[in-house]
């Protein structure tokens, strides 16, 4: 099917600007030219720019709360519409907190959606357990319908996301309140030390397995920040211990090859903070992959 291509240039969910030209760095490290080069049908999706009206109020806990509600409802109409025309919505971050939108929207279409979610982190904090106050660290948390009415209810009727549908990859910074939630919901989690002992093969064969049983979809929610900082330094929140380049490459060719996932975001791609286009070409590389580019 055709790829519709949805950059979404925002970073208000996070501390650190940059993220909002994240989509603009992952077209000018040659994304078009890859599509291109494996034959991939593909659209481009722009949305509305975001008005300019800044938040004035103040909201504990919920940084740019405003901000982050009007970007993510426009999100998910447009990735709801796109679901429902039979296109792989391909949505390209921007910080983690659009993965409300795409989520939002995705989950009008699908009534039980597999979600395998590659991070260092699991943004599975709420109002209450947030160190930071910052949306895109409780993304997927909203999605799970948990946290603050004012963004679990973006997207209108939709169905819940189940915990057993989940699958959290390359996890190594959780706050105490994420792990509670992991252990209470029972959500599948692979961390690198996981990773290390199993291989990253067999977890992923896991992944797929579980993402893939009793759902109607599954979407690909890549935050970059899961792949170690030495080969993808562009990206706000780095943690050391991440996924290898072939680690990382290794995840998109088995999605590809399962023929599972029916949409992906790309995240937290910071051009501010690369080296060169180091960042960005990699991304580039991890979409072709995921979308059937091998090597022999
Ligand atoms: N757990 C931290 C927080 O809640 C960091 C979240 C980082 N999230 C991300 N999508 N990079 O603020
Ligand atoms: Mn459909
Ligand atoms: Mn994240
Ligand atoms: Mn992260």
């Amino acid at each position: 099917s055709t790829v519709s291509i949805i950059p979404v240039p925002f970073d208000r969910g996070a501390t650190r600007r940059g993220a909002g030209q994240g989509p603009d760095a992952i077209f000018g490290a040659g994304l078009k030219r890859k599509l291109d080069a494996l034959g991939v049908t593909y659209q481009v999706d722009d949305l509305a720019a975001l008005p300019e009206r800044k938040d004035e109020a103040h909201h504990p806990r919920l940084n740019h709360l405003t901000e982050v509600i009007t970007m993510n409802e426009q999100l998910a109409a447009r990735v709801s519409a796109l679901a429902e025309a039979g296109t792989f919505p391909l949505v390209l971050g921007g910080d983690h907190s659009i993965a409300i939108g795409t989520l939002a929207g995705l989950t009008r279409h699908y009534r039980n959606l597999g979600v395998i979610w590659i991070d260092a982190h699991s943004d599975l904090n709420t109002p209450n357990t947030t160190p930071t106050g910052n949306i895109h660290g409780m993304s997927l948390a909203v999605s799970l319908g948990r946290g603050d009415r004012r963004l679990t209810s973006i997207g209108g009727v939709k169905s819940t996301i189940k915990p057993g549908h989940v699958v959290l990859i390359g996890a190594r910074s959780l706050d105490q309140g994420e792990r509670d939630f992991i252990r209470r919901e029972g959500i599948a989690c692979f961390t690198m030390q996981d990773i290390d002992r199993m291989g990253m093969f067999r977890v992923m064969e896991e992944a797929i397995r579980i993402s893939s049983t009793g759902t109607d979809g599954v979407h690909l929610s890549f935050d970059i920040d899961s792949v170690d900082p030495k080969i993808a330094p562009g990206t706000g929140t780095p943690v050391q211990g991440g996924l290898s380049y072939r680690e990382a490459h290794l995840a998109m060719e088995m999605l590809s090859e399962s023929g599972i996932l029916t949409s992906a975001e790309f995240v937290e791609n910071n051009p501010l903070l690369d080296r060169g286009q180091k960042t960005s070409r990699l991304l580039v590389g991890l979409i072709g992959s995921m979308l059937g580019e091998s090597i022999l």
